[in-house]
Parts: structure tokens; C-alpha cells; sequence
């Protein structure tokens, strides 16, 4: 972590001893103060223009305040926001109906968080594998691949191989195995434990920096799973809603995972909104009191996702995603700078490694793409994401390269 203290305006610097005094110290962000967003764009409180090209982790696909997700969200915000589930609402159907439909599904489980949606996928999981496959009481296995993330809860770190996730915070969940990722010899072996409810895996690993599977992966993974027995869980939280160049990471193989979950763009980052999507098989095995959140399937929510979606289409952001994303790895390469080890990624979900003798010189990079007018932080210290939202024109990806470039420069 970069110890290196800049000289910020004095605006900024309020708010950054404000975060700095009274929040957790649990994140470590690039040191800029926003507080505006327009399609890519973002300004800082001094009113400094910046390219997005992190796009909330991929929460904001559709760009910042797309006009037809905050109009569906300012309607229903003035009419009723939330009745809990005690109740019935008028849009919980009617967005349960639109989401089904869209992604192939008998039903949906609506939550908030992704990392509520990773948590609601396995307890679905688990349950099938008690009361399908015939696993005994308390003995069902859920299978990860290494280097996974699906967030901070106590289930998610247990599962995780990062030590700065899940040191000093054990106990933790048990039932839970590793397999490398990218490695179907592995999966098969563990696989053929009867007790595996499912394997759970992102379609390319967006947290551990973009790490794309070999051509294949995901058709060998939905082959095993079935073969097994085994129910096949696809994270599409990062990867889904267009961002990769399909609607969802697994389209890329033409791969049907038996759950599917999705967060971030969902909402187009205007609130958080999860999914987990899946047939009556395993979904109807979940009785009332036995799952749910206060906040899942409220009416704000519904109303926003569904409009989210919409754009995700009528903008044909999938296609977008998938041209963009090209000529953004093409125009990174012809740069040729020696200080990029490795470019990778699949529509505009993209990392470049950084090779470089000091191990800040990626944090250093990004705070001078900061100084250029670009957004973009790094991940595992030496990878950094480029993952603009996906309205991005071709003209703006040349002029961005173009600055990427002379920040890479200044590395010297
Ligand atoms: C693949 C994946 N799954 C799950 C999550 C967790 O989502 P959230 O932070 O909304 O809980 C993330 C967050 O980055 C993610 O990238």
C-alpha cells in the first residue's frame, strides 16, 4: 500500500480528513472527492472532469445517472419505496415476470447485495443437495476456485484465498473446498465427492485482475457439473449485464449455469439490487421463513432494475461492450510500453499488468491518470482494471489510450 502523501486542493482535503476521522478504515481509495457522474464522465469537488474507467466495479454498465434509470427511479421513489415482504406490492411480480423472461428461468430470488446473492445461492445449494440429491444432514460440500471474490461476508471469506480477506477473522464456514481455477482435471476429482452440491465460479475472475479461462472452461465446468450431479453456480455479479460483450459472461460458450447471480448493473448503480435466478427444481425447495431480506424485492428496486435492463438492451450495450473492448486492447497494445507485462480482458472488462521495479509504480500510474483526467485503481498491487461504462465512444477510448500512454511514460 502507497505510503507517498500528495498535495491535494484544500476542498478535497476536507473531505478526506472527514472520511478519514469518523469512517472505518477499511478501504483505500484513489485520493479524489467526486460528487457528480454523466455517462463516463465524473468531476471532482473542484469541479475537475475525469473518464470513469472503473464504473463502480462494473455497477455502472449503463453510465453514471443514465436519465431513463433515475426517471424510474425518482416515479417509483414518490409513490412507495418499500412494504417489507409481509406484504404484497404491485411491481414485485411484474419485475419477478421481466427478469425470468429475460435471462431463461422459472424464478428469481430478489436480494440487495452480490454478496447476498452468493449467500442465497448456496443456501439453495445446500438445500437441493438435502432434499434432491440425498446428501445427509449438515454434510454437503460447495466446491470455489481459488483467487475467487465474492465479497466480505463471513461465507464469502471463508471460501476466499486472500489472506487480507480472511486473516484474523476465523472461524470459518465449514463445507467449503478449493480448486484451482481455469483447472477442469481438478474439478473433476472433486466433483466425484458425492456430498458436492455445487461449484460456484466466476466466468472470468474480475477481483483477482480479469483473469480470463482458457476457451472451453465454462463448457467443461457445465459438462462435469452434469455429469456429477452437481449443481453449477455461475457469479455473474462482475462479469453479467453486458459487460464482457454478452449478456452474461457464460453466453460467451453458450453455457446455462443451474444458478445464476447478479448485483451491480442490475441497478446501473443506482441502488443495490441482487438476483439469484433459477428453475422450481432447486428454487421451490425454500419455504416461507426460511430465506430473505427486508430490503429484497422492494418496489424501488424492482422499478429500477427493470428499467436497467431495458437500456441494457434497447442500447444494445452488449455489442457496444464487445467493440469497444476490442479496439481498447488494440489500442493498448500499439503502445508498446515496457511497462505493461500482459493486457487481458473480454469486451470492457480489462486489466493491464503492470511490470516495473517499484511495487507502487501501479498505484503511482493511477495517480497520474488521475492528474490526466482518468479514473482507475489498482487490484493485487500490480493489476490495474480498465472497465469504462459500456456507452464509451471509439473517439473517447483513443483519446483515453492516448493519456494511459503518457502517464505510462512518466513511469521511467
Ligand atoms: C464477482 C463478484 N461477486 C460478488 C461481489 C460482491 O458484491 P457486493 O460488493 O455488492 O456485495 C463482487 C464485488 O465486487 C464481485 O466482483
Amino acid at each position: 500500500m502507497s505510503t507517498t502523501t500528495i498535495a491535494l486542493p484544500e476542498k478535497s482535503q476536507y473531505f478526506i480528513d472527514l472520511e478519514n476521522q469518523y469512517g472505518a478504515h477499511n478501504y483505500h481509495p484513489i485520493p479524489v472527492v467526486l460528487n457528480k457522474g454523466q455517462g463516463v464522465f465524473l468531476w471532482d469537488v473542484e469541479g475537475k472532469r475525469y473518464y470513469d474507467f472503473l464504473s463502480g466495479y462494473s455497477a455502472v454498465n449503463q453510465g453514471h445517472c443514465h436519465p431513463k434509470i433515475i426517471q424510474a427511479l425518482i416515479e417509483q421513489a414518490g409513490k412507495l419505496t418499500l412494504t417489507s415482504r409481509a406484504f404484497h406490492n404491485d411491481l414485485l411480480g411484474e419485475y419477478e415476470k421481466y427478469i425470468t423472461a429475460y435471462f431463461g428461468y422459472d424464478k428469481v430470488l430478489p436480494m440487495n447485495t452480490g454478496v447476498e446473492g452468493g449467500e442465497t445461492a448456496i443456501k439453495l445449494a445446500r438445500r437441493w443437495a438435502y432434499v434432491k440429491k440425498g446428501v445427509a444432514e449438515n454434510k454437503a460440500k460447495v466446491i470455489f476456485a481459488e483467487n475467487n471474490f465474492w465479497g466480505r461476508t463471513m461465507a464469502a471469506i471463508s471460501s476466499s484465498t486472500d489472506p487480507s480477506s480472511y486473516r484474523q477473522f476465523g472461524p470459518f464456514m465449514p463445507g467449503f473446498e478449493l480448486v484451482p481455477y481455469n483447472d477442469l482435471a481438478s474439478l473433476e476429482k472433486a466433483l466425484q465427492d458425492p456430498n458436492v452440491a455445487a461449484f460456484m465460479v466466476e466466468p472470468i475472475q474480475g477481483e483477482a485482475g480479469v483473469v480470463v479461462p482458457d476457451e472451453g472452461y465454462l463448457k467443461g465446468v457445465r459438462d462435469l457439473c452434469t455429469q456429477y450431479n452437481v449443481l453449477f453456480i455461475a457469479d455473474e455479479i462482475q462479469t453479467g449485464l453486458a459487460r464482457t460483450g454478452k449478456m452474461l459472461a457464460c453466453d460467451h460458450e453458450n453455457v446455462r449455469p443451474d444458478i445464476l447471480i447478479l448485483g451491480k448493473a442490475l441497478s446501473g448503480g443506482a441502488l443495490p439490487v441482487s438476483a439469484v435466478l433459477a428453475d422450481d427444481f432447486i428454487m421451490l425447495n425454500i419455504h416461507p421463513g426460511e430465506h430473505g431480506s427486508t430490503y429484497g424485492g422492494n418496489p424501488l428496486a424492482c422499478a429500477v432494475a427493470i428499467a436497467a435492463l431495458q437500456v441494457l438492451k434497447e442500447e444494445k450495450m452488449a455489442e457496444k461492450a464487445e467493440e469497444m473492448g476490442q479496439l481498447l486492447r488494440a489500442e493498448l497494445a500499439k503502445l508498446n510500453s515496457p511497462f505493461i507485462k500482459l493486457i487481458r480482458g473480454k469486451g470492457l472488462l480489462n486489466a493491464i499488468v503492470i511490470d516495473h521495479p517499484n511495487k507502487e509504480a501501479a498505484w503511482d500510474l493511477c495517480l497520474h491518470l488521475k492528474d490526466e483526467g482518468l479514473l482507475a485503481k489498482p487490484t493485487h498491487g500490480d493489476k490495474i482494471r480498465f472497465a469504462p461504462p459500456l456507452i464509451i465512444t471509439g473517439e473517447q477510448i483513443l483519446e483515453c489510450v492516448g493519456n494511459i500512454g503518457k502517464c505510462l511514460d512518466k513511469l521511467a
